[in-house]
């Protein structure tokens, strides 16, 4: 069969993922047309939404794509069925969460959207369509995907796949600048003239020689193997933070020291609460079931260890803060500044804040939470407890959400800084202080406080690292 050059593409899944990368495709490739699908109808309106605060994700610079491409080359509906009809390239970005019953509960990836998705392709589909996944997957799931593609009840012939792996390594918060200038493009897959189609897309705007055609498994496995490593750095640099609080070495000295080195590089080196988001547990998680399955065992508890560090770096910042306030915070009012799992972000999944925070309401603490961008019904759902009005706020183990810094340090006995907001490097330490009840704690867990000025002030202070 005879192949039509690519036009029409559409994405399945307006999130995080699928939203910005199709809106950065629709800008470079002018001579595309693009729709962003998803089975949430709210969520399309927002997307398609006039007044542009109202888009469903925070991203800087996404607005501007957005105002320039929306009606134009670059559509968000809920018609999936029309638009899958009509698409000769289908991007997957549907979540895929970590199971959380049967086999494989709390480690395997479950694939129950993108199975959907597959069924969904293959009744809609018509003449050739090229299936790419951006999903994070298992790998080999490239080969169920095709199972139930060509299972399709069509036995006329005039439908056909070809599944190609696309890997999307865009982190929230930088989203638009690392699609515009990614590091590399990675496509997997054997249909060369289909990896040929994606990568003319790509070349648009995206040098040759950054785009690295694999093997399909290679292109999954890589997915998880870059995420584990960024993962894996954060859980090494965190541990040595906690050697430099006993020893009395500084964390920061350290990182320029090592980071000189080129062959460590001195990226992704800044220790903090914990890792957060939405891919960094869930890939490990996946890519330990994966190293277990093949019954390698010593593999998949080394990965195990880079998360059990991760969770004990949030639980031992939780403790510390309990030991300094006099070893309670029952009834305490503590000021959250941040709350999202990284800044320029309104995504909260895995933020380690939700688990401070759930520590802190456990210990009886009342919790004063801002963040610029996160929203009441976010903070709400992450920490499975409803917000406290107010005139009830003297309950024990109770939040609210505040509206500014200042707000919720009124009365606080205690800061702690869990995002790293740009915002909060320049914060009124002096404006602070005078609202709080003395003696006045500061945690910096993202060591982004000028923690001198803060000693000077009068807080007392605990700054990551040192
Ligand atoms: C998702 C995955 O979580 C991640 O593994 C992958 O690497 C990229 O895609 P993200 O875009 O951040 O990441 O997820 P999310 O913001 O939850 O968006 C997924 C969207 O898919 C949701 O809006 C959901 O409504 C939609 N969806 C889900 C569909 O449209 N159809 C489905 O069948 C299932
Ligand atoms: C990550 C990967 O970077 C990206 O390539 C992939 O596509 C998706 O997963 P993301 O989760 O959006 O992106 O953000 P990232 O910047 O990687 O940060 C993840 C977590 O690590 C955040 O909680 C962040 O605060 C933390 N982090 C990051 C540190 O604690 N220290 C660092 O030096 C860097």
């Amino acid at each position: 069969m005879s192949r039509n050059h690519v036009r029409n593409i559409c994405c399945i899944g307006a999130g995080y993922v699928g939203g910005p990368t199709m809106a950065v495709f629709a800008d470079e490739c002018p001579d595309l047309n693009v729709t962003v699908l998803d089975i949430n109808p709210e969520k399309i309106s927002l997307w398609n939404s006039n007044d542009l605060s109202e888009l469903p994700i925070f991203e800087p610079g996404l607005d501007k794509v957005i105002l320039r491409c929306r009606n134009i080359n670059l559509f968000f509906s809920t018609d999936i069925e029309a638009n899958i009809a009509n698409a000769d390239m289908i991007f997957i970005s549907v979540n895929t969460p970590t199971k959380t019953r049967g086999i494989g509960a709390g480690k395997a990836l479950d694939l129950k959207w993108v199975e959907s998705c597959a069924r969904q392709i293959a009744k809609f589909a018509t003449g050739h369509t090229i299936v790419v996944e951006k999903s994070t997957l298992p790998v080999r799931t490239a080969e169920v995907m095709k199972t139930i593609l060509n299972s399709s009840n069509d036995h006329s012939k005039s439908k056909t796949f070809s599944v190609l792996s696309n890997p999307e390594f865009l982190a929230e918060g930088c989203a638009i600048n690392d699609l515009k200038n990614p590091d590399r493009v990675l496509i997997g897959g054997e249909d060369e003239l289909a990896i040929n189609e994606l990568a003319n897309i790509y070349l648009n705007w995206v040098p040759s020689s950054k785009i690295l055609r694999t093997n399909i498994w290679s292109s999954e496995l890589s997915k998880l193997t870059a995420n584990a490593f960024l993962a894996q750095r954060i859980s090494s640099i965190n541990s040595i933070s906690a050697l430099c609080e006993k020893c009395g070495a500084n964390i920061e000295e350290v990182v320029d020291a090592i980071g000189s080195d080129t062959r460590i590089g001195n990226q992704f080196l800044n220790s903090g609460p914990g890792f957060g988001g939405s891919c960094f547990q869930k890939d490990i998680l996946n890519l330990i079931y994966i190293a277990s399955n093949y019954g390698l065992d010593d593999v998949a508890n080394y990965w195990q260890e880079v998360l059990n560090l991760n969770n004990w770096q949030k639980e031992r910042i939780s403790k510390l803060i309990v030991q300094n306030l006099f070893g309670t915070v029952t009834g305490k009012r503590i000021a959250i500044l941040g709350f999202a799992f990284k800044a320029n972000t309104n995504d909260t999944r895995e933020s380690p804040a939700i688990q401070v925070c759930e520590n802190l309401l456990e210990e009886g603490a009342n919790l004063a939470i801002y963040d610029p961008k996160v929203s009441q019904e976010s903070i709400e759902l992450a920490l499975g407890v409803k917000e406290t009005s107010v005139d009830e706020f003297s309950e024990l183990s109770s939040w609210v959400k505040c509206n500014s810094d200042v707000e919720a340090c009124i009365g606080a006995d205690a800061i702690v800084v869990l995002t790293n907001w740009e915002q909060f490097t320049n914060i009124s330490l002096n404006k602070l202080y005078e609202k709080m009840r003395k003696p006045a704690w500061l945690f910096d867990t993202r060591a982004c406080i000028d923690i001198d000025t803060a000693k000077k002030i009068g807080f007392n202070t605990w700054r990551i690292g040192i």
